[in-house]
């Protein structure tokens, strides 16, 4: 990889960016493999400039810099990446996308969980071909990291297939630990069941259904959830992409969000009017929620720029967790938002089209971790450390930022032994 020279390249045209009014006061140490860009300096193109007409195929990189690197749009991304912030691949897998969705860590063991890419050639996985969800070892990673060469080099550790039960088919997403077990966010499979799956961490990796219809009726194909953070309840979304990437019948139910209380069985719809709602997260508090629509790619349909790249942000009813006061939040200018997550000072993540973007609470973005592809989901993994799933790798960034946690109960799997320095 070359971003270390490019960095350099670049370096003349982030000074004089950083003479521009909004830069001033962050002044001319910008750490490794980190773009500022004005957005004064790209306002206007000009009648003769090449014009972006493709948000998947043609990516906003004006500095020309090469992937991965850190785009600054507000100086606040600083804060978010700290003074040495540096990518590094962990895992990775040329032509097989292993690493699509389903991050979950597990501090005790210090394990990561994920799911490969369902129903795509690149995934291996079709109607007749379950995904795979799998493992790494965090130790691992900071044992190979300890005999790695240099800060940047990549690290290929080794990748654990779980041998789970055929309940669980198409795994999309998943969050936890809830009460100690993964939280799977299955889609089905032909005439098989979207289910909703908690799985032991440890082996053998049993596996409970806790949901896998809503008063009788499947799903479309369910694809990812968040745990509230205080009331506990299981938020997800039902979407069409079982059916149109050909992996599932035609669609029975609206594209929309419900909420599971696992312990007394109620599932109930809490937010409708999405074409295809795709990812989401609670703040802090639990009192708002932020959903991506990923309307504009619609499978074997086909891109339609016209249709939503969108994040709305919505108001958690307190009494019955029903969202109102529905907004546009951000709308993607890199292909299409996917899974969501926050970090303690209130930024919200999406996995997009060229990476991870981050936009302030306001609604501001402020920076991207620009991988120049897709990544669908992110997870904080401990203070200071974001593991990007990229398709065939994962990234290991070390930045400054805290994330929030996502298990349940809140702490409950606590970053306490966490071995820092990675
Ligand atoms: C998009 O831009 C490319 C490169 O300039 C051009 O070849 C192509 O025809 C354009 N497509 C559309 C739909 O305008
Ligand atoms: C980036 O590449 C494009 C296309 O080759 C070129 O027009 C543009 O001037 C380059 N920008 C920089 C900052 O090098
Ligand atoms: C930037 O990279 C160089 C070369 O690898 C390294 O010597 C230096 O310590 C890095 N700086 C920071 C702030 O990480
Ligand atoms: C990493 O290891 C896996 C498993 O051995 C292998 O398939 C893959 O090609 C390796 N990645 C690279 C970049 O060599
Ligand atoms: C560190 O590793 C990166 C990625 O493999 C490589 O491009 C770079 O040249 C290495 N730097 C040093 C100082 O060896
Ligand atoms: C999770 O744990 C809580 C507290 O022990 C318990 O009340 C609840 O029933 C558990 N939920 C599930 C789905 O096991
Ligand atoms: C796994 O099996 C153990 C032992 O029967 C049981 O206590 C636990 O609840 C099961 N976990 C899941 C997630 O099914
Ligand atoms: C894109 O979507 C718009 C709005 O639904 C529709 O009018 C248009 O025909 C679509 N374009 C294509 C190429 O399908």
């Amino acid at each position: 990889m070359a971003f270390i020279g490019s960095s350099t390249r670049v370096s003349a045209l982030t000074l004089l960016y950083a003479i521009g009014s909004l830069f001033v006061g962050s002044s001319s140490a910008l750490p490794n493999n980190t773009v500022t860009i004005n957005p004064l300096s790209y306002n206007v193109y000009g009648s003769n400039a090449v014009f972006r007409n493709n948000t998947f195929a043609n990516l906003f990189n004006p500095t020309n810099t090469t992937a991965p690197f850190f785009q600054v749009f507000d100086p606040s991304f600083l804060t978010v990446l700290g003074d040495s912030p540096s990518f590094r691949v962990i895992a990775s897998n040329p032509g097989f996308a292993f690493a699509h969705e389903a991050p979950i860590w597990v501090p005790s063991t210090q394990e990561l969980f994920f799911a490969s890419a369902a129903g795509s050639p690149s995934g291996f996985s079709d109607i007749n071909h379950n995904n795979q969800v799998a493992k790494i070892s965090l130790n691992d990673v900071t044992t190979a990291i300890a005999q790695s060469s240099n800060a940047t080099a990549p690290v290929n550790v080794t990748v654990t297939t779980l041998d789970l039960p055929d309940t669980v088919q198409m795994t999309n997403a998943g969050t936890g630990p809830y009460n100690g077990s993964l939280l799977l966010v299955n889609s089905g499979r032909g005439p098989l069941p979207p289910n909703l799956v908690l799985v032991d961490p440890a082996n053998p990796q049993n596996a409970t259904v806790i949901l896998d219809n809503f008063f009788g009726r499947q799903f479309n194909s369910l694809h990812n959830a968040k745990i509230h953070p205080t009331s506990g309840n299981i938020f997800f979304t039902d979407v069409a992409y079982g059916w149109l990437n050909h992996f599932r019948p035609l669609p029975l139910l609206p594209n929309q969000l419900y909420r599971f209380d696992p312990n007394s069985g109620s599932v109930r719809a809490v937010a409708d009017g999405f074409v295809l709602p795709n990812g989401l997260a609670f703040s802090q508090d639990g009192s708002t929620v932020f959903v991506s629509d990923s309307g504009m790619a619609g499978g074997f349909i086909g891109n339609n720029q016209t249709g939503p790249a969108t994040i709305y942000a919505f108001d958690v009813d307190p009494q019955t967790e029903s969202f109102g006061n529905k907004r546009v939040f951000s709308y993607i200018d890199g292909g299409v938002p996917h899974g969501l997550q926050l970090d303690t000072a209130g930024n919200l993540y999406a996995g997009t089209g060229d990476g991870v973007e981050v936009w302030n609470s306001q609604g501001t973005l402020i920076g991207k971790f620009f991988l120049g592809s897709s990544s669908s989901e992110m997870l904080f993994i401990g203070n200071g450390r974001l593991i990007i799933l990229a398709e065939t790798k994962i990234y290991m960034v070390s930045l400054a930022a805290e994330g929030l946690d996502v298990d349940y109960p809140q702490g409950s799997s606590s970053d306490s032994q966490d071995p820092s320095g990675c």
